[in-house]
């Protein structure tokens, strides 16, 4: 059985006429693609790419695997995660992917002894203050992750959990931590080791929006009871797939040089479009990982070039009520991927006998003897057929099943899709200068020493009230 196929047909000139790409543009990549594989070949032999060694770290995958024991953690009702970004977006799309959609509903005997899951990933007041009416910390477990151990929101949360947790367990409070960051000296390890607190560490040069593979996102996965050997066998097998050199035989190549060609195109949006629920936060971990690691500035030799694609979260079929009429009929500017199920976990009949009370209605009778399965894949046909039809770019990834192996294999291919787009448009796929300009900003203005002087922010002065303002208030 494989993991996936790449369907790009529809992105191909032979399809779409003109708005397309030819097969001569795509022959004209190979010789950039072959640099760009010898470079990244190098930067990964030199260290440059830890990411890419993830599947293999089997020794963390021992020691996650013995914190995250059913032993262990059936002793929870409950698992708090609390971290943001690159630290929290792997962990809720592999939970929503993987586990029951009503996980958090179910009695625990039905989640397999494992305990609900929540995730702050916000500095929300109201969200906060709503999960300390509902969690009882006697029952609670709480994994923080932040590679920094500096980021405001996870911060702010921890501190306010840490207090609460201390004056409800008293000393044993602890054992109901665990802090996943960084394995240099950072401040969340310092505070681990000072109070005994388990720490899993997320190896050096693996940045936030690649660590789904690390502990960031494989505790919170191993917690839940999801088969981490698994992602892992996923990733390890895209990792061989995404070696071969020919750019026809490379999905990450092709998805990335069709991604890039369109751009020349002025296609600006890239879509991605599951037909599961299940992989609606697996879209928005892509668009995420998309959005940082690829809108920029600066190229790596400094040119300005304010560079990048939106990518924008769509889900089928709901969405095909709200965005699609601007896909099919508005500016010529998204490519869509979509991401096909060719086996659900579940099929829904509807029997022919219950249709039988809606005789002579032509709305609802041709339902009898067909599935909900069958209805969602037909709609993910129809839907491509009339993008196509109206000449809109778009490109189906087929998933077998929505597998612990298969979602391993998919979130690392679109890293690897990523990072090769990233050399294709010669920006550092890796940093995120604007989102610490960010942090940089709120630490100067909620008086984080050292920061006092930061651009010449201060409360009374943000840097953006210079000019005459402008303000509606009804
Ligand atoms: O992908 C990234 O690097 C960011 O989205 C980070 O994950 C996010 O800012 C959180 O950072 P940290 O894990 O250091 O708290």
């Amino acid at each position: 059985m494989s993991l996936m196929k790449l369907d790009f047909s529809n992105m191909m000139e032979s399809r779409i006429g003109a708005r397309g790409i030819s097969i001569r543009a795509i022959e004209e990549m190979s010789d950039r693609i072959e640099e760009i594989e010898e470079k990244l070949r190098i930067d990964r032999a030199e260290g440059r790419l830890q990411f890419l060694n993830l599947p293999y770290n089997h020794k963390q995958v021992e020691e996650i695997l013995s914190i995250a024991s059913e032993e262990e953690v059936s002793k929870y009702e409950n698992f708090l995660l609390i971290g943001i970004g690159g630290s929290s977006w792997g962990s809720v799309a592999l939970h929503t992917a993987l586990c029951h959609p009503y996980h958090n509903l179910l009695p625990a005997a039905m989640r397999g002894g494992r305990p609900r899951f929540f995730v702050l990933d916000n500095c929300d007041p109201d969200e906060t203050a709503g999960l300390i009416d509902i969690l009882d910390m006697e029952k609670t477990l709480i994994n923080v992750v932040s590679k920094s151990g500096a980021t405001p929101e996870p911060m702010a949360n921890f501190v306010k959990w840490h207090s609460l947790m201390k004056r409800a367990i008293g000393s044993e409070y602890p054992g109901h931590f665990v802090i996943t960051t960084d394995e240099g000296d950072g401040v969340l390890k310092q505070i681990a080791e000072r109070e005994g607190i388990r720490c899993l560490a997320i190896p050096k040069g693996v940045g936030g929006r690649f660590s789904v593979l690390s502990p960031a996102g494989l505790f919170p996965a191993a917690v839940l009871g999801i088969d981490i050997k698994e992602l892992l066998y996923g990733a390890q097998y895209m990792d061989k797939v995404c070696k071969e050199g020919d750019i026809w035989h490379n999905p990450a190549y092709i998805f990335a040089a069709l991604e890039y060609l369109s751009m020349e195109k002025g296609y600006n949006i890239s879509v991605l479009m599951p037909y599961s629920r299940k992989l609606r936060h697996f879209a928005n971990w892509y668009m995420q990982l998309w959005a940082e690691s690829l809108g920029k500035e600066r190229t790596r030799d400094d040119k300005i070039v304010n560079t990048g694609s939106t990518p924008l979260k769509a889900i089928g079929a709901t969405d095909q009520h709200s965005l699609l009429q601007l896909f099919n009929e508005g500016p010529f500017d998204k490519t869509i991927t979509f991401i096909r199920v060719e086996r659900y976990g579940n099929e829904i009949e509807l029997p022919r006998s219950e249709i039988g009370d809606f005789q002579g209605y032509n709305e609802l009778e041709y339902f009898g003897g067909h599935t909900l399965e069958e209805l969602i894949k037909t709609e993910q046909f129809a839907t491509q057929a009339a993008l196509t039809s109206h000449k809109r770019p778009n490109k189906t990834i087929i998933l077998p099943e929505i597998s612990a192996f298969n979602l391993g294999g998919l979130m690392f291919f679109f890293e690897v899709v990523t990072m090769v787009m990233g050399e294709l448009l010669n920006v550092n796929a890796f940093d995120q200068p604007g989102v610490e300009e960010g942090k940089k900003l709120t630490y100067a203005l909620m008086g984080r020493e050292g920061f006092e002087g930061f651009e010449g922010v201060s409360k009374e002065r943000t840097g953006t009230d210079e000019g005459e303002t402008f303000v509606i208030e009804v």
